[in-house]
């Protein structure tokens, strides 16, 4: 029985701020255990956790398993390039196939926009979201938000710009509503053919500049720009838009305080960020990173009712 509102982690935008202060405080909780010589818990020793993997994934697929071995929990591994999917089996036939063999949760990544939510209507496991194409990447915001909140200490108020191509990207939609929560101010950058027409209605403010954009803000969290789900070109070059939008050092230099920087990942440095950005001392890329598998271990843990 999950300990949050909601049986599934299937997106930030039904989960409430409740929900998010109990994931991040079970998470700082984790985090310590992950500071210990012997890096686990016997939390989820009875619990069989898969990872199903559609989509290509470095950070994510490895920190979901850390986190479930950190916890004791018996993980199975998917890839669809090397599974029966690739024969014409639909989806749900292939999670039911793999609930048969006894798995509680499953933790799937997929590159369509709503194929957990889908998945919800037919099976009984715990889903969550480990991202889907553009929609929603919940653990993603979660751990950028708990990044965040060590710098910066409660967000409420705190300026959060999100540079980048914000049509394509789930971590742009999952952080807006996570950020939003937990009561932060937001505002997207980026050039207009890859800011949405909707995301005013969120709340969201926009910017075309990314000087006055850095001016603006307490945290940079910059996106690469997803070529490979642009169907047309959005932008002249990669080139163009480093030399519009790229953040440099000598921009972070020009401010007359520090800023957080931040990056979710794969980085593509040269173009939405310099590498003396990226490894500068504004930087908590691998802070993130770090903080994934605690946020994790905490998403796992509540949604199996594992909490006191
Ligand atoms: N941030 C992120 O989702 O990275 P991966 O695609 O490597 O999982």
């Amino acid at each position: 029985m999950s300990l949050l509102s909601q049986k599934h982690l299937l997106g930030i935008e039904h989960i409430t701020k409740e929900d998010i202060k109990l994931i991040f405080e079970t998470a700082t909780e984790f985090k310590e255990v992950l500071q210990r010589k012997i890096k686990k818990v016997p939390s989820l020793r009875d619990i069989t956790i898969a990872n199903l993997f559609f989509e290509n994934s470095t950070r994510t697929r490895i920190s979901f398993e850390l986190a479930e071995k950190r916890l004791s929990a018996d993980v199975i591994n998917f890839s669809a390039a090397s599974s029966s999917t690739k024969k014409g089996e639909t989806l749900i036939d292939t999670v039911n196939n793999i609930l048969a063999m006894k798995v509680d949760m499953i933790v799937m990544r997929h590159p369509n926009p709503g194929a957990h939510l889908l998945l919800s209507k037919h099976i009984d496991a715990q889903i969550v979201n480990a991202g889907d194409g553009t929609h929603e990447h919940p653990t993603q915001a979660l751990l950028d938000a708990f990044s965040m909140q060590e710098q910066l200490g409660d967000l409420k108020g705190k300026k959060i710009a999100i540079f980048g191509d914000i049509k394509h990207s789930r971590v742009a939609l999952s952080n807006i509503y996570c950020l939003q929560k937990l009561g932060a101010k937001v505002k997207v950058c980026g050039p207009p053919t890859l800011i949405p027409k909707y995301i005013e209605s969120l709340g969201v403010e926009v910017s075309y500049n990314a000087q006055e954009t850095l001016e603006w803000c307490d945290v940079a969290n910059i996106l690469r720009i997803q070529l490979e789900r642009q169907d047309i070109k959005y932008i002249p070059s990669l080139r163009e838009y480093n030399i519009a939008f790229g953040i440099t050092k000598k921009m972070l230099d020009s401010l007359d305080k520090k800023i957080v920087v931040m990056h979710p990942g794969p980085m593509n440095r040269g173009v939405e960020i310099e590498s003396d950005v990226a490894d500068s001392e504004h930087s908590i890329i691998l802070q993130q990173v770090e903080n994934g598998v605690a946020i994790r271990m905490a998403v796992l843990y509540l949604l199996a009712g594992k909490g006191s």
